[in-house]
């Protein structure tokens, strides 16, 4: 059982981690090696749009909005925020000027980051741990004993409940910071 958790959750949601990192220093380095650094400068204008886009899924989960299947839509909002973070890190490259737009791109890491426990590691731990409960209390183990024995699991679940808990409020961190650089860039720009 503990392979298969391993194999079919832990492997999935690090690969993926994995490859939004690599992504991110491949669109990096193809954008420095052709000279077409702007290009990633304006990247953050569509990144931005694919996240906000992909909060239609919150709209509809909280019933503000009625249209649209709500499965296909958490899919779309996995997605979506998965692709548009690829971008805006693209965007942010190696370029360190200034302090605001980096605070809004680590408290977006950590939004994408909660979002995948959440979605690739918190329901399939539940179910592992009750599993495992219920086998040791098949074998009459006593309520003490099989908390003992379940206990580091249990431990693991409980901060990755925490982790999931971060998805929100670090999302509102996150908005405030983006929508801070955003308003700054577009006041230097002459746009508003
Ligand atoms: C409408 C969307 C956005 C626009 C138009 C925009 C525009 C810009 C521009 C023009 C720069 C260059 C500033 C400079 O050279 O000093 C920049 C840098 C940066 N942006 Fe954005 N951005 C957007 C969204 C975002 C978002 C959502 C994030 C993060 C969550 C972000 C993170 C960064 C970072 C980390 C840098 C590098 C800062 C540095 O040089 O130290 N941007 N952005």
């Amino acid at each position: 059982m503990k392979s298969s958790l391993w194999r079919e959750h832990v492997l999935p949601f690090t690969l993926l981690l994995g490859v939004l990192a690599a992504a991110t220093f491949a669109g990096d380095y193809v954008l420095h090696r052709f000279n077409l650094v702007w290009v990633g400068r304006y990247m953050g204008i569509p990144g931005t749009l694919l996240i906000i886009g992909s909060l239609y899924y919150s709209l509809r989960k909280r019933k503000f909005v009625k249209a649209g299947d709500p499965k296909a839509l958490l899919k779309m909002h996995e997605f979506g925020t998965w692709l548009g973070s690829l971008m805006v890190l693209i965007h942010a490259g190696i370029h360190f000027n200034a302090i605001l737009p980096w605070l809004a791109t680590v408290a977006m890491g950590v939004n994408v980051i909660s979002g995948m426990v959440g979605k690739m590691l918190l329901n399939q731990s539940r179910q592992h741990v009750q599993g495992e409960r219920a086998q040791y209390q098949l074998r009459g183990l006593s309520k003490s004993e099989v908390e003992r024995a379940v206990f580091w699991d249990a431990v693991a679940l409980g901060a990755m409940t925490q982790w999931r808990k971060v998805h929100i409020p670090i999302f509102i961190v996150f908005a405030v910071l983006a929508l801070g650089h955003i308003f700054s860039i577009f006041l230097f720009w002459g746009w508003i």
